[in-house]
């Protein structure tokens, strides 16, 4: 058995070294993405595991096909991003690490909202320039608020639990009930009654054709003055320009953003300096002092990266020798 590992990383290449040795199979790391100029490096493998943000084309999966590998590992979880059309002609089976640690992106989204409450991004450029006042930076108390969770899969229940932990009051939204959850009365009904009741939304939900821009003006105005917004998830699920114009109002507070419509091509860059970064909508909220934004870092902890490596591999590994994994996705 061979397989090939697509976009690996300096930060990825240890783990992956280690399950080759471990099980003995030949893993081919290539540090590329899977595209239309390095599709053809995977003739001969059984499988391919990849990990990207940018599309994975119709035309990219047909060429993967005709070289024979329709084995496909993601070591993500999202897979909005892969056409779906082309997995089901090509007869592709695809997997993806649905759990490689949920509290990663758990923990960095409360970090953030911490972050805001209790401004301490102000008191930072404050203290950097030697104020060391108080006013009029008064902040804002977790254990008094009300947050609104968007889907209770793995994160969303991970990010409740914490939050709990703070001693806020929780609310979720999801189509599918967690029957745990729902025995404790968490669900509201509606979209609509999470944003009337929530002081804090927290986005855990896939990007879909039924959510893109899900928060939207309209859903922005249905929401309490001063709300808190946090995107962990998928940066389709925010219409940038309406939350530009809640900031600008004041009906949003602040936000966390660890993802953004844009992000392809932007996130995981080094543009050299603030003013070379390509997008002018980004900039305006990276400088607003109540909009956090990080570069889809919320995954990226050790635990996380070992697991998006090994468990992917393990899934390819399955694929390749019996035809079905437990973590494949349907189309
Ligand atoms: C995912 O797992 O789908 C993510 O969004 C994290 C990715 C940037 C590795």
């Amino acid at each position: 058995m061979k397989i090939i590992a697509y976009g690996i990383r300096d930060d990825e290449q240890p783990y992956l070294e280690q399950w080759s040795k471990e099980q003995g199979i030949e893993v081919k790391a290539v540090g590329d993405l899977l595209d239309d100029k390095t599709v053809d490096l995977a003739k001969g493998y059984d499988g391919a595991v990849v990990y990207q943000q940018k599309p994975y084309t119709a035309a990219v999966l047909d060429k993967l096909a005709a070289n024979g590998v329709t084995n496909l590992s993601l070591r993500n979880v999202g897979v909005d991003n892969v056409d779906a059309d082309a997995v089901k002609r090509n007869g592709f089976k695809v997997t993806n690490v649905p759990a490689y640690s949920p509290e990663a992106i758990a923990e960095l989204t409360v970090t953030q909202l911490m972050r805001l409450l209790r401004r301490t991004p102000t008191f930072d450029r404050k203290q950097a320039n030697g104020d060391l006042t108080w006013a009029p930076d008064i902040a804002d108390e977790l254990n008094s608020m009300t947050v609104g969770i968007v889907a209770t899969g793995r994160i969303g229940r991970a990010a409740m639990k914490i939050y709990q932990g703070f001693g806020a009051k929780v609310i979720a939204y999801d189509v599918f009930h967690n029957p745990e959850l729902e025995k404790q009365g968490i669900y509201v009904d509606t979209l609509d009654e999470l944003y009337a009741q929530a002081d804090v939304i927290s986005l855990h939900a896939p990007a879909t054709k039924d959510n893109e821009k899900m928060l939207n003006d309209d859903a922005f105005s249905k929401m309490k003055d001063g709300v808190w917004i946090l995107n962990p998830a998928r940066g389709a699920l925010i219409d940038t320009d309406a939350l530009i114009r809640a900031l600008d109002s004041g009906k949003v507070a602040g936000a966390a953003l660890d993802v953004y419509e844009d992000e392809v091509g932007i996130f995981n860059t080094d543009f050299g300096s603030f003013d070379a970064i390509p997008d002018e909508r980004l900039k305006n909220l990276m400088k607003r002092e109540n909009v956090l934004v990080t570069p889809h870092i919320a995954f990226y902890t050790k635990t996380a990266v070992k697991n998006m490596v090994q468990f992917a591999l393990n899934n390819n590994k399955q694929l390749i020798e019996t035809g079905k994994a437990e973590n494949e996705v349907k189309f």
